[in-house]
């Protein structure tokens, strides 16, 4: 069937852009200053040890966190958006005042106070803004919704042949108006979670977790949902008898499925797995990870992978960002991270994987990663920077300029 669907196009087909991102629980930087995009279509893996903020970013881009700093953007609409930057720079601003004016004459200070001003004013702006996305993200989106759906109907209403024809158009349109009027942005964003266990209510049947989100989106109609589910299960590749039954009586590979279904059913563009096969037996790890590709190639699904180490996602990504202490130190497509690593946390986390060639695995050396011998920087400081078309590593300038070196 063809997409008939409206959409609001995109730019550059960036539909996840994850804008300077920072989640600070108190003293803890989980997430700190993280930058990425993900295209449509696109596998994002996003690799690196327990504890490094993986999860944390997940959870700030589906709104489960006030995020502390930076956007996040998704289908050009900005969901989530943090203040801390905004107060930052007004305190910044104050005590510059404060220092610079203490021994300046009457029109200096004058002026440096029209610059604090203009600074505080700004970031006031900033900050209105952030709240008003906030709070507002779908309402934004469905605005573009109906403009899309104006944009596409109203020509063809304009220019129909004959009455019957119109009539039929303005109820289409009405309806892509009545459907937009309804949609919740968020809900285009599925996470599955990396304990099938503790992720699924045990006292609920597999039909009641995998209807759950239609009936808080407010489907009423039970032969609806029963099909819904239906379907949904054996997409999964499970069966109909299941959905009377209830999580304990199902395999850990059984369960994930079922977190799949439950995402899946609410149609969702994008699917964010929160290592969904960390938990699970090597043997099923692979059937899961091809269930997640099959789902992709068929709905379009775009995907951000999670996943703690890079053998999961080599095959499967299309573009790989590692993370360390809730930093992205690397972020390359995945061909060439496997073939011309540089940060020093990517060469030890490749050296972890182990090669079916027992050749290799004899002379095999696991590479540790210690920060304070790798990098001086005592005074410069390091930064996402680009040493080659879509690859990017954390690095300061020395470090850079050894990266080209060692790329020529
Ligand atoms: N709700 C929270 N409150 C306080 N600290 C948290 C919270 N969630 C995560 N953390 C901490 O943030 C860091 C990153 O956690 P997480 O994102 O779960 O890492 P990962 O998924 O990569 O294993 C960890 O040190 C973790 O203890
Ligand atoms: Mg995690």
């Amino acid at each position: 069937m063809p997409d008939m669907k409206v959409e609001v196009p995109i730019e550059d087909d960036v539909l996840l852009k994850v804008d300077h991102l920072c989640q600070y629980f108190g003293p803890m930087k989980a997430v700190d200053d993280v930058s990425f995009t993900v295209k449509k279509g696109e596998v994002f893996g996003l690799v690196g040890e327990s504890g490094c903020g993986k999860t944390t970013t997940g959870r700030s881009i589906i709104k489960l966190y006030d995020i502390t700093s930076g956007s996040v953007y998704f289908k050009g609409v900005r969901v989530c958006a943090g203040k801390k930057s905004f107060y930052d720079a007004i305190r910044e601003a104050r005590k510059e005042f404060r220092e610079k004016s203490r021994d300046a004459s009457p029109e200096e200070k004058a002026a440096l106070k029209a610059k604090m001003d203009a600074i505080i004013a700004e970031q006031q702006e900033n900050i209105k803004k952030a709240d008003y996305d906030n709070k507002n993200c779908d309402k934004e989106y469905i605005e573009k919704l109906r403009a899309a759906a104006e944009e596409k109907y109203r020509p063809l209403i304009d220019s129909a042949a004959t009455a019957e024809e119109k009539a039929r158009l303005t109820r289409e349109y009405r309806n892509e108006l009545r459907k937009a009027s309804k949609t919740k942005l968020i809900t285009k964003i599925q996470m599955i979670f990396q304990d099938p266990i503790a992720s699924l209510d045990p006292r609920m049947t597999v039909r009641e977790i995998i209807s759950e989100g239609l009936l808080i989106q407010g489907e009423k109609d039970q032969k609806v949902i029963e099909q819904k589910v239906y379907e949904m299960l054996e997409l999964v590749g499970l069966v109909r008898e299941h959905a009377s039954r209830y999580p304990h009586e199902f395999s850990g590979g059984q369960r994930q499925r079922i977190g799949v279904a439950r995402s899946i059913i609410m149609n969702p563009d994008m699917i964010i797995a929160d290592e969904p096969v960390s938990a699970l037996d090597v043997s099923i790890q692979a059937q899961v990870i091809n269930l997640l590709n099959d789902l992709r190639e068929k709905f379009g699904l775009t995907i951000l992978f999670i996943a703690h180490n890079l053998s999961v996602v080599k095959y499967f990504s299309d573009r790989i960002g590692v993370m360390y202490y809730g930093k992205l130190v690397e972020l390359a497509p995945s061909d060439e991270l496997f073939l011309n690593p540089l940060h020093p946390y990517t060469r030890s986390l490749l050296s972890a994987i182990p090669l079916p060639d027992p050749l290799y695995e004899k002379t095999r050396q696991r590479v540790t990663y210690n920060p304070l011998a790798e990098h001086d920087y005592s005074v410069d400081k390091p930064s996402l920077r680009e040493v080659k078309p879509g690859h990017f590593v954390m690095c300061n300038q020395a470090e850079f300029d050894r990266y080209m070196a060692i790329l020529k």
